[in-house]
């Protein structure tokens, strides 16, 4: 049976794990990016969003040439939002990892709350003695945010990840006190894809990297379309626009009042269908932040979300191997993504000449970058990312059964984590 909507909606964080100390700051960072020069449609309304997506995955076409007016220099300052921490009641070790986050997330998804944080990855790499700092990628969340065209693309995303990297090692950064001989990337999906980059650009800036969501293939095509592109500040109004909600009403008003007009009118929905109709489907994105007090993200239009946790599942996680009260919290607690970044996602350079040890750690049901399947070819999908590293001392590709993927989001989730860290150890990166 589906957990009720009140139950799983209004959620209630008992205790807090202790194993590790954490603070938030913000990172100031200058920038100079080169980067595309983009004609820029209008994105204002659903149907626009609609529009930019069939274009965008129409046969036999190339929408980002179509486009592509040239190449300009960005060069901005921009704060990168961070969450720093260590292992609780020890000496840090000199290996910090940075976590960058993919498409639909924040630097929450490293370290979820969800039932007493046992999804967290930040709680396993602590535990094992590593620091970790993940941030929200330039453009989303509480960093800067930017045009969503012109400012918000991969390239200027790598380069402020490449400026925190920098600061990091040269303790440039007042709030952390510790000093890391070491930096290791992790990254998913679209945050492997900037480390990935990284490591192409600036292959000295780092010593190990862990892509997970990843492959060299792309079935971005069908992500696209399975996403059902909507206006950001439209799907959250009050979350990711800044609509100002009115007082007095909230979620379980609107799911006890559907069930009373149900019960009153015999129009045939079940409180079963009346869950799916609210929980599953846009009408919970549209309610989300209604009876809170966040401060709205205030996103411009051009910033796009998928439609609801439908998409959400279809693209990130796979029936029956997740917890639905987490995909209705990822539905609810998700972040935007820029046409910029979609339009400029598959240019990094092909090869990378980093030296160090790699693992590619990709769920079994992969759809963005697996169709689904990743052992539909042989050596498996994530296996064929092997080419891009042709100097590296290690390449291993990992998938992860049972998941899709939103790998955080699975059950199952913390032994993947832990598989991580023993490679790390095992690869010359132990935290002690
Ligand atoms: C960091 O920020 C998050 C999100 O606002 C908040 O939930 C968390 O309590 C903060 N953590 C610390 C240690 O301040
Ligand atoms: C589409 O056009 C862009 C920009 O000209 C180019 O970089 C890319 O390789 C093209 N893609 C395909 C699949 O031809
Ligand atoms: C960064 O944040 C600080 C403190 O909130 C603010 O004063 C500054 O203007 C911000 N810088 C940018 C580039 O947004
Ligand atoms: C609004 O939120 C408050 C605090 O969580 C809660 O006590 C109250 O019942 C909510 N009101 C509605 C109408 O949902
Ligand atoms: C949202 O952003 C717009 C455009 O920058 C601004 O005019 C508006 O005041 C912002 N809303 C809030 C609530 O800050
Ligand atoms: C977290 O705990 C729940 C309930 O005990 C369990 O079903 C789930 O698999 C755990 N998640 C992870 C990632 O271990
Ligand atoms: C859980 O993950 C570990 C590490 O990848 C794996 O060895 C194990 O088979 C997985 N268990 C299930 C039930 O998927």
């Amino acid at each position: 049976m589906a957990p009720s909507i009140s139950s799983v909606l209004l959620l209630v964080f008992a205790g807090l794990a202790t194993a590790k100390q954490c603070q938030n700051f913000t990172i100031p960072v200058d920038i100079t990016a080169r980067q595309g020069k983009f004609l820029e449609i209008p994105l204002e309304g659903n149907l626009d969003a609609t529009t930019f997506s069939q274009l965008l995955t129409q046969n036999g076409a190339n929408y980002t040439a179509t486009l592509l007016q040239g190449y300009q220099t960005l060069q901005g300052s921009y704060n990168i939002s961070a969450k720093y921490c260590i292992p609780d009641n020890e000496k840090p070790g000199p290996i910090v990892q940075v976590l960058s986050h993919g498409i639909g997330f924040d630097k929450s998804y490293w370290d979820l709350s969800y039932n007493n944080y046992n999804y967290s990855y930040v709680e396993v790499a602590t535990d094992y003695g590593y620091s970790t700092l993940a941030i929200d990628r330039l453009g989303i969340g509480a960093s800067s945010h930017g045009d969503p065209w012109n400012e918000i693309q991969a390239v200027a995303e790598v380069e402020a990840l490449n400026a925190v990297t920098t600061k990091l090692r040269r303790g440039e950064i007042p709030q952390i006190k510790n000093k890391f001989s070491k930096v290791v990337h992790v990254g998913h999906s679209f945050g492997s894809v900037e480390s990935y980059w990284l490591s192409a650009l600036y292959p000295s800036n780092t010593d190990g990297l862990i892509l997970t969501g990843y492959s060299t293939a792309s079935f971005i095509t069908t992500t696209i379309a399975a996403w059902n592109l909507h206006i950001a500040r439209l799907n959250q109004p009050y979350r990711l626009g800044d609509a100002s909600p009115p007082a007095g009403f909230g979620f379980e008003d609107l799911e006890k009042g559907l069930q009373a007009l149900a019960h009153k009118f015999d129009i045939g929905l079940s409180d079963q269908d009346i869950w799916n109709t609210i929980a599953t489907t846009e009408v919970s994105n549209l309610i989300q932040g209604y009876n809170e007090t966040i401060c709205p993200l205030n996103y411009s239009s051009g910033y796009l979300t998928w439609s609801d946790l439908t998409a959400n599942q279809f693209t990130f996680l796979w029936p029956g191997r997740y917890d639905i009260g987490l995909g209705l919290v990822a539905e609810a607690t998700k972040q935007p993504v820029t046409p910029g970044e979609i339009l400029t996602i598959g240019s990094a350079p092909k090869t990378s000449p980093f030296n160090g040890p790699v693992l590619v750690f990709t769920g079994e049901y992969d759809q963005p970058f697996c169709g689904g399947n990743c052992y539909a070819a042989s050596p498996s999908i994530p296996a064929q990312a092997k080419a891009q590293f042709p100097k590296a001392s290690a390449f291993v590709p990992y998938i992860q059964p049972h998941t899709a993927h939103g790998l955080n989001v699975h059950y199952n989730a913390t032994a993947g984590y832990k598989y991580i860290q023993s490679f790390l150890s095992s690869h010359g990166l132990a935290a002690a």
